[in-house]
């Protein structure tokens, strides 16, 4: 069976859960909440909180909301992050937004986001010690600041066409890889872990999950709109500054820099004038140089795990940081 297989069976149990926790409203309400949830995902972060907790020898049964809370906190970012980058359709669905306008959308994020924190408070009564529920609780909320973070830089740097690769690491580290390293920590404090087991998966977590963010900004160039579920050179139309148009705008020659900058950020290019930019930026060999950053970040992640004991779960999150990888969405 494939990865993302095994992914979704493994979180069948945390779909009911999320739901539990976002019960709110009459049915019109609960519509608008249940329809990013029921819109599907690949459901990777509750995965990996699962997964850490079982692989520090916890109970994943019993930490099905903490799974629950991580998924939560980001269909929530993803609400707004569609707001902000206006985007028409998320996990093959037509986003919240575009259905019921901003203002709901907005709305029905930040109902997802207290829902998130609900579920991860009620650890308490899952047996879990208060000092570890309230230690998830802040690794949860400083996650969610960076993220925040992380979002206000993405979207400063659209207007910005001097931001370094250092500036986009620093920015995805934050958008993406807090909240994929929180995943994991979380797990693990939740499962019981060490302090020692902590800090190797905010190694794992955050090397997986900056490497995470450059292959999504690669998919927005090469994937098929219909198997990502989401719109494909979104992010040049909005001007976005990924690895690749960094690395670009840095290595081309002038002739291809100007070719790729009269169709960055510009709204109402066609679709050949943005087939014919991603086609500069292979040429141009930055989309094999971002793959190459993922893979070095892949491997550094996983090598972080070795001082785990050797179990099933420990062999699925080196599945994972592999999939991520190859992954087409
Ligand atoms: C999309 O995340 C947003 C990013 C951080 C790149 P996913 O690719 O995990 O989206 P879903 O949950 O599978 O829809
Ligand atoms: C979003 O990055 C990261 C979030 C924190 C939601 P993107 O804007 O690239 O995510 P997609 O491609 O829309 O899923
Ligand atoms: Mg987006
Ligand atoms: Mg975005
Ligand atoms: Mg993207």
């Amino acid at each position: 069976m494939d990865v993302k297989k095994v992914i979704i069976n493994r979180c069948a149990a945390v779909e009911p859960v999320m739901r539990e926790y976002s019960k709110i409203g009459d049915e019109k309400i609960q519509k608008m909440i249940l329809h990013p949830l029921d819109a599907g995902g690949k459901r990777i972060r509750p995965c990996l909180t699962l997964l850490a907790a079982e692989a520090v020898g916890g109970d994943p049964e019993s930490i099905l909301p903490a799974a629950a809370s991580v998924e939560l906190l980001h269909t929530f970012t993803l609400v707004h992050d569609d707001i902000m980058d206006h985007d028409e359709e998320r996990r093959g669905k037509p986003t919240v937004h575009s259905i019921w306008g901003d203002e709901m959308g907005i709305m029905i994020g930040d109902t997802l986001y207290s829902s998130s924190f609900k579920a991860l408070i009620d650890m308490r009564n899952k047996g879990v010690e208060d000092s570890r529920v309230l230690k998830a609780v802040e690794a949860l909320v400083e996650a969610n600041t960076e993220l925040q973070e992380g979002q206000i830089m993405d979207m400063l740097f659209e207007k910005d066409d001097q931001v370094t690769e250092d500036q986009y690491m620093t920015m995805i580290g934050k958008k993406t890889g807090a909240l994929i390293e929180a995943a994991v920590k979380i797990g693990c404090i939740v499962g019981g872990g060490s302090e020692e087991q902590l800090e190797a998966f905010r190694i794992y977590g955050s090397n997986c999950g900056v490497a995470f963010q450059i292959k999504d900004d690669v998919l927005d160039l090469t994937a098929d709109a219909k198997k990502l579920g989401k719109p494909v050179g979104s992010d040049i139309r909005s001007g976005k500054k990924t690895l690749i148009i960094v690395h670009a705008l840095a290595k081309a020659c002038e002739e291809d820099r100007d070719m790729i900058k009269a169709v960055l950020g510009n709204d109402s290019a066609s679709d050949e004038d943005v087939k014919a930019a991603i086609d500069k930026l292979g040429e141009t060999g930055s989309i094999e140089y971002a793959d190459e950053r993922v893979a070095e970040l892949i491997s550094e992640g996983k090598r972080a795990l070795g001082i785990l004991p050797d179990c099933e779960a420990k062999d699925s999150l080196i599945e994972i940081a592999d999939f991520l990888i190859d992954r087409n969405m």
